[in-house]
């Protein structure tokens, strides 16, 4: 799974910055800066902006970073209106990335594999489509939490857009197995058929998880902040001797599904912070060519450390 990675070609930024002063058509007093935004509805929760202008700072690049609230129905043409104030860059977020992908007329093989694009690159005349989640947690997992995921047993709770955004990035580390369990079973079953050909994966029912155990649990379905996850929706002892249980959503506070994994015996837990940010590094990379460090933007944002 390397589309998308790599040096990114084409990118217009040094375009528009090369020689010095990059004078703008208006004025030379007033030099166009490269923009780019998170769009989203909502938007005004989200830490990009915050993360991006670390980023920008932290490496010398000159960029304006903003939230940017699309309609529900006008993401296109809020899109379009971005490209003419000189947008050239989108991280994209609820619910826009099946839209994002489908805008692409060029496409990373990660996005392809996604079938979702939570980053858009303008390549002069078009949008570069890619999809950076699959690479963010798989960074976070291996850098930040030193988790070995190679010959190891992987369980993804959930088969929507998210799941399927980090299936192929996790088989390409090549666990011993990648199960996918769903309280819609067909999900399941559908999503590790589109994978069957990048690795060890197979789908099983909530149900017949009972009696596995696994050493990362990832949970990727959408139950949301402020619930607690009902009693018997998955089975006990599912977690391994010092398994990690990994929440794809980030709060202040520790996440349903985190405390559920610590109940039932998970030696480790964490929570998607991490991936936000090395997503975003990810991002940066492709739009600017240069490799953010992402721990100090992770003490930024969670002082105290921890999942
Ligand atoms: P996303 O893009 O966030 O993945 P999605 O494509 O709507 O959103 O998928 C949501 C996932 O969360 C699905 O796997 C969904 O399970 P179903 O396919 O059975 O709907 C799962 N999910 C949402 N609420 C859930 C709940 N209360 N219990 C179990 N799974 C839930």
């Amino acid at each position: 799974m390397t589309g998308g990675k790599g040096p990114p070609a084409g990118r217009r930024p040094a375009d528009r910055l090369s020689g010095t002063g990059a004078a703008s058509p208006r004025s030379s007093r007033d030099p166009v800066i490269d923009r780019y935004a998170v769009i989203g509805n909502p938007v005004a929760h989200s830490k990009s902006p915050l993360i991006q202008d670390a980023f920008a700072r932290a490496t010398g690049q000159r960029l304006r970073y903003e939230r940017l609230l699309a309609p529900l129905d006008g993401f296109a043409a809020t899109v379009r209106a971005f490209v003419e104030a000189n947008g050239i860059g989108l991280n994209v977020t609820i619910p826009f990335k099946l839209q994002a992908f489908a805008l692409a007329r060029e496409r990373s093989t990660r996005a392809q594999s996604a079938r979702a694009c939570n980053t858009l690159a303008w390549r002069g005349d078009h949008w570069f489509g890619d999809n950076t989640d699959g690479a963010g947690v798989v960074r976070d997992l291996t850098r930040n939490l030193g988790e070995t995921i190679a010959g190891r047993k992987l369980l993804v709770l959930g088969a929507g857009g998210a799941a399927r955004g980090i299936a192929g990035a996790l088989l390409a580390e090549r666990p011993l197995r990648l199960t996918i369990a769903n309280r819609t079973h067909a999900r399941a079953v559908e999503l590790a058929a589109q994978f069957e050909r990048e690795g060890p994966i197979s789908a099983s029912s909530l149900a017949s998880l009972s009696g596995q155990q696994f050493d990362i649990v990832v949970n990727a379905t959408s139950l949301g902040l402020g619930t607690t996850v009902p009693a018997g929706l998955w089975p006990h002892r599912l977690f391994a001797a010092q398994a990690l249980a990994y929440d794809l959503i980030y709060a202040d506070q520790t996440t349903p599904f985190l405390r559920w994994a610590s109940d039932e015996g998970a030696a480790r837990t964490a929570d998607g912070l991490g991936m936000l940010i090395e997503q975003a590094a990810e991002s940066f990379y492709l739009w600017r060519g240069v490799r953010p460090d992402t721990g100090p933007v992770f003490r930024m944002l969670r002082p105290g450390g921890g999942s």
